[in-house]
């Protein structure tokens, strides 16, 4: 894709082209890459070039104020923030809803529409049924005018400011119509977990799910905030002048509205029940949660004849899944301490099971959780199970109790190191003040081994907790100086291992300069934020130097990440580790590409389990090759390697044509 250059805007008389028509034709090439990217998840431009327009318009915009209007792209990122919202009746309600928990319920319902139709065979569209939060969007001409929660269904808010920051709505369709979408808006699955982690980082409170967050997010009075998180859109109905729920859906999404990819026309119910499985098998590899399945009658004409009761469609029906949810007790609270010092309370059940797994361990996230969930020990409880994310308790079942149930009480010194463990006035979470705690230190030096850090594949927990206990080691930079004789003294350590582990130590200190700044575990500082650091500040004395002022200049790097790596290295111990790290021979700089790069310019996403080599490495071994890796495939992707049991990137792979291969042939070529 070639660069943008502002004098080739319009492929009409460059020169006599007014200010006015200049920030129009900007504005439609950014509403048309916002819909690749964000609706169609197929850019074709990179961040640069895009980020290159937005500026451009915005500073046209900035010197023509008389110009700027409500549908500017430019307009997405926040409005001053409203005292309240004003509250918007639903001139069509927003009806719920009738449930289905198993088949039979499912073909009571067929039943009843081919009675109510006299008809002996039904089509219907399914639909996943999104966790988040239901919204109507008004479009007047083509032009967005106003969005609304559902609220009560005949009564909801006027959220619009906050909605426009969402980039999967459009401001303007592709004809200029006067319609009413809905749609339910949602935060993907992994953004929920980075957020939370983040939220917990900076001593936040946690959202218990992603349906929170994202409720949480969209009815934010400073819309910046609502800005500032990832939300996304699925739109699934609209009242329109179509011949069936399918092709409304088509049309919508001819219109620019994200539509949800897995939609399917069935015949019959035994085919909508086979879909239902095939989701429910499915449902926890999808990057968003869903809680059961739509069905729809297809023909509009049919759903008219059917009708609606006072609060829900007599055409449709929620199939629920089975929440991953189960009861057990708490027999004990104890905390943890993480590598920042955060001090997690963790609740040890009773064994249950949940989703498939036996769970022993639950989160309670932090003291006002516990104290929001008025949980004590010996409590009966329902615990939770979202995703990859480890169970956490939802509920007490109060009922339950007996008497003898006992508070908790947060402790007031580190159960490791016995310091003090405090509470920063404004944040959630307790830390323990200790940077030598031994839980700090072993964490710390289990992250910096981890697979996505350093990959020191065999330094794993136990070894670590035995050479921390044993003063071997107190930081990361001392697993350079282990020896031989030293690991043998070790229990259940001989010639082998003792090289295994030397072995892993040594290779890592190839790893890029990005991935050790990352393994330093800095706080905020994810493998993301690291490399974006690394490609900005080139060597370790540059990071070292840069001011919040330095740091916060590059885009995605926010005032708080800024803060954090100043102050890590603002403490003398870290300047000591850094110089230790030099010393031991690592890399601190960004290396110059070194060698062939017959890779250039291609990308390269990997899905499932690779055999002969880690998924780590194989990055690495395209980064080298002059090459680039990204964890999702888009129409940008070059390749999709798929290796064992492949994820949903493969599916998505076969869907965008892009090439895929085996690991073997991803060797072969890599070899060559
Ligand atoms: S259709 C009258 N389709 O589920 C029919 N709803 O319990 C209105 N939802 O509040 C809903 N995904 O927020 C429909 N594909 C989908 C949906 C969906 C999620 C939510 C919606 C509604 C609730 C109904």
């Amino acid at each position: 894709m070639g660069t943008y250059k502002p004098l080739n805007l319009c492929t009409c008389k460059p020169f006599t082209m007014t200010i006015k028509q200049k920030i129009e034709k900007l504005r439609e090439q950014i509403n048309h890459h916002n819909h690749l990217y964000y609706v169609l998840d197929k850019p074709s431009i990179s961040d640069t070039e895009y980020d290159q327009l937005f500026r451009e318009l915005k500073k046209l915009e900035e010197e023509n104020p008389s110009l700027k209007t409500e549908d500017s792209p430019t307009q997405r990122v926040g409005a001053p923030p409203l005292k309240a919202f004003k509250s918007v009746i639903h001139k069509i309600p927003l009806l719920s809803l009738d449930n289905a928990m198993n088949d039979e319920e499912l073909v009571a319902f067929d039943e009843r529409v081919k009675k109510g139709l006299k008809k002996d065979k039904i089509t219907y569209v399914a639909e996943l049924k999104m966790d988040g939060l239901a919204v109507a969007l008004h479009y007047k001409n083509g032009k967005f005018i106003q969005g609304a929660t559902r609220g009560d269904g005949q009564r909801g808010e006027d959220i619009t400011i906050n909605l426009k920051t969402i980039r999967a709505i459009p401001l303007t369709l592709s004809e200029k119509v006067d319609i009413e979408v809905r749609g339910e808006v949602f935060l993907p699955y992994n953004d929920f977990v980075k957020f939370n982690e983040e939220r917990e980082e900076a001593g936040e409170a946690k959202f218990a799910n992603p349906r929170n967050a994202a409720a949480g997010s969209v009815r934010q009075l400073d819309s910046k905030i609502t800005a500032s998180r990832p939300l996304s859109i699925f739109c699934y109905a609209a009242e329109i002048n179509a011949k069936s729920q399918f092709e409304a859906l088509n049309y919508i999404k001819k219109l620019g509205f994200r539509v949800n990819p897995n939609i399917e026309l069935c015949d019959g119910i035994q085919e909508v029940i086979k879909y239902i499985k095939k989701w429910e098998a499915k449902r926890e590899k999808l990057d968003y949660e869903i809680d059961g399945i739509v069905v729809k009658v297809d023909s509009l004409e049919d759903q008219k004849k059917l009708g609606t009761t006072s609060h829900s469609p007599r055409w449709a029906i929620a199939f629920k899944y089975p929440p991953m949810q189960a009861a057990t007790v708490v027999e004990d609270i104890k905390v943890q301490v993480g590598r920042t010092g955060a001090i997690t309370p963790v609740a040890y059940l009773k064994p249950a099971h949940l989703a498939g797994v036996t769970v022993k361990r639950a989160t309670l996230h932090n003291e006002d959780q516990i104290r929001r969930l008025g949980i004590k020990i010996q409590d009966h409880v329902i615990i939770q199970r979202a995703g990859e994310v480890i169970p956490e308790v939802v509920r007490v079942l109060k009922d339950k109790r007996s008497g003898k149930e006992k508070e908790f009480h947060m402790p007031k010194k580190c159960p490791i190191c016995g310091d003090d463990i405090v509470r920063p006035e404004g944040e959630a979470v307790s830390r323990c003040v200790n940077a030598e705690c031994p839980a700090q230190v072993k964490n710390r030096i289990r992250h910096f081994a981890t697979r996505s850090a350093m990959d020191i594949e065999h330094v794993g927990p136990a070894l670590v907790e035995q050479l921390v206990d044993k003063k071997i080691i107190k930081d990361v930079a001392d697993l350079y100086l282990l020896d031989q004789a030293t690991l043998k003294k070790l229990e259940r350590f001989a010639d082998k291992s003792a090289k295994n582990v030397l072995d892993s130590i040594q290779k890592s200190k190839s790893r890029p300069f990005d991935r050790l700044l990352y393994a330093l575990g800095i706080r905020l500082v994810g493998s993301h934020v690291a490399s974006v650091i690394a490609k900005n500040f080139d060597s370790i004395d540059k990071v070292m130097k840069a001011t919040e002022d330095d740091l916060t200049k590059v885009r995605e790097i926010g005032p708080k990440v800024a803060q954090s790596v100043v102050l890590f290295f603002k403490q003398k111990g870290n300047h000591h580790l850094i110089e230790k790290l030099k010393k031991a021979g690592l890399n601190l700089k960004a290396a110059a590409p070194k060698g062939p790069q017959p890779l250039k310019g291609k990308t390269f996403v990997f899905t499932g389990g690779l055999e002969k080599i880690s998924r780590e490495a194989a990055q690495e071994l395209v980064v080298k090759l002059g090459g680039a890796y990204s964890s999702s495939v888009s129409k940008n992707t070059d390749y999709v390697v798929v290796g064992e049991s492949p994820g949903s990137k493969y599916d998505k792979a076969k869907k965008l044509g892009v090439q895929t291969m085996s690991e073997a042939q991803f060797l072969k070529m890599v070899k060559g």
